[in-house]
């Protein structure tokens, strides 16, 4: 294969021709060279995508001219209320390059655990990763299954993911979420809330546990923030700041500072929608997950906006309404309304539409407890997903599907993806007797 420069050739875009002398793919920066190779590895057929390749397929002859629709082609792993193995992260950002996605949003805090070692706090992790129980589908309740479970990343594991992420031009945007979902840090170090012991959290959803927004908290989350810094180049940082029960003008005052602190570094904050009610600084990145209108109010205010609303693109919501559909939880969410979503709200102004950077699809994962339920929340809603915010121009589902059914799905099926079929899922799919909470 022919390398080209060619200056001409949108960020992130490419051009592939393919003669029956010579293969020749242009760019005008890395990235459109890694994404023409993936083009061409869905070339060369399924057997392209397997860990060790064999018998490729002829490539057709032809030229590929192409370019992403948006610079951030993002999805959320939460490994803090299941953790994910180092190796399984790192399966999940190759499956995450091969549909052309470029951001990693790695929750990597919460109630249910702590999952980012810092050196300077190490009850961080050996109190706040690990979980002694869980819920298992339900939310009401005293029931607990018993079983202990958690788990965190070095910081050389860090490092590793980091890289292994770059090289695939992916940039991990980690999360440290603040001052809600906090009960993790809270466990370790009490004085960080009321002072009360708590236990990291066997329960899940709103948790009125919080920070207590005082100076020394200031002070402990700036090392935090640090030390996450000298992990993750990533200019943006997430500080969370969604589901503050309660909230008080001291809250929004303690998210100011983790803003202006990541400022002070020449970084940026990205913070989900409610943070918006404390009228955070403009620099400040909004994440509209709680439906698409706090994204208008930011992209009008002036903020940056990644589109990520949870009655659209949340992956662990249920994708059929049949009752063998696994562990149901929240909004129905066919593979079909997966290819609908369309990035740009309605009502959003022309004129704020640069501001829209594009759209994030969240894998939250309390009802995700193994790589396996990921790979059958995640696939093939994210491939509908990928395709949203990479391609221009209409979309017709049934062009869709079928191409997905005679194309994709084998190459799923190479790489090992335990996806949901087009018919429901496999027997050992299921989790009958386990009853979710559907909305
Ligand atoms: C969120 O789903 N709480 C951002």
């Amino acid at each position: 294969m022919t390398h080209r420069e060619d200056g001409t050739i949108p960020p992130e875009g490419y051009r592939l021709e393919i003669t029956p002398e010579a293969i020749t793919l242009s760019a005008s920066d890395a990235a459109g060279r890694f994404y023409g190779e993936q083009t061409l590895r869905q070339l060369r057929g399924p057997s392209a995508f397997r860990a060790a390749g064999f018998a490729p397929d002829p490539v057709p002859c032809g030229v590929v001219t192409d370019h992403p629709r948006f610079a951030w082609r993002g999805c959320l792993l939460d490994v803090a209320r299941n953790f994910r193995t180092k190796a399984e992260v790192l399966r999940f950002i190759d499956l995450l390059a091969a549909h052309k996605l470029n951001v990693l949003h790695f929750h990597l805090t919460d109630d249910q655990g702590w999952r980012v070692q810092i050196p300077e706090f190490p009850r961080l992790t050996s109190v706040g990763g690990w979980r002694h129980g869980s819920m298992v589908g339900r939310h009401d309740g005293p029931e607990r299954d018993g079983r202990p479970h958690g788990g965190f990343y070095t910081t050389d594991d860090l490092r590793e993911i980091v890289a292994y992420a770059a090289q695939r031009h992916i940039t991990v945007v980690p999360e440290i979420d603040v001052p809600g979902h906090s009960q993790a840090a809270i466990a370790a170090y009490p004085e960080l809330g009321t002072g009360e012991p708590v236990e990291v959290w066997t329960s899940w959803g709103v948790n009125p546990r919080l920070l207590d927004p005082k100076e020394s908290t200031v002070d402990f989350y700036r090392r935090v923030l640090d030390a996450v810094l000298e992990i993750f180049p990533s200019e943006v940082i997430a500080i969370g700041g969604d589901e503050v029960p309660g909230a008080t003008e001291r809250h929004a005052w303690f998210v100011d500072r983790m803003i202006e602190h990541l400022e002070s570094r020449g970084r940026r904050a990205l913070g989900w929608d409610e943070i918006l009610d404390g009228k955070p600084a403009t620099s400040a990145i909004i994440g509209s997950w709680r439906g698409e209108e706090a994204g208008v109010v930011a992209a009008k205010a002036g903020h940056d906006v990644v589109m990520c609303p949870e009655q659209h693109v949340y992956l662990d919501h249920r994708q059929a309404d049949h009752p063998d559909e696994p562990i149901p939880v929240g909004f129905l969410r066919t593979l079909a309304d997966f290819y609908a979503y369309e990035p740009y709200p309605a009502d959003l102004p022309e004129d704020a539409r640069p501001r829209i950077l594009g759209a994030q699809a969240q894998v939250w994962t309390e009802h995700l407890d193994s790589v396996r339920r990921v790979d059958y929340a995640v696939f093939p809603r994210l491939c509908a997903f990928a395709e949203v915010v990479w391609s221009s121009g209409p979309r017709d589902f049934g062009e869709f599907s079928a191409r997905l059914a005679e194309a994709h799905l084998p190459r799923l099926d190479a790489l090992g993806v335990e996806y949901r079929a087009l018919d429901g899922p496999h027997p050992w799919q299921r989790r009958p007797g386990v009853p979710g909470r559907p909305r």
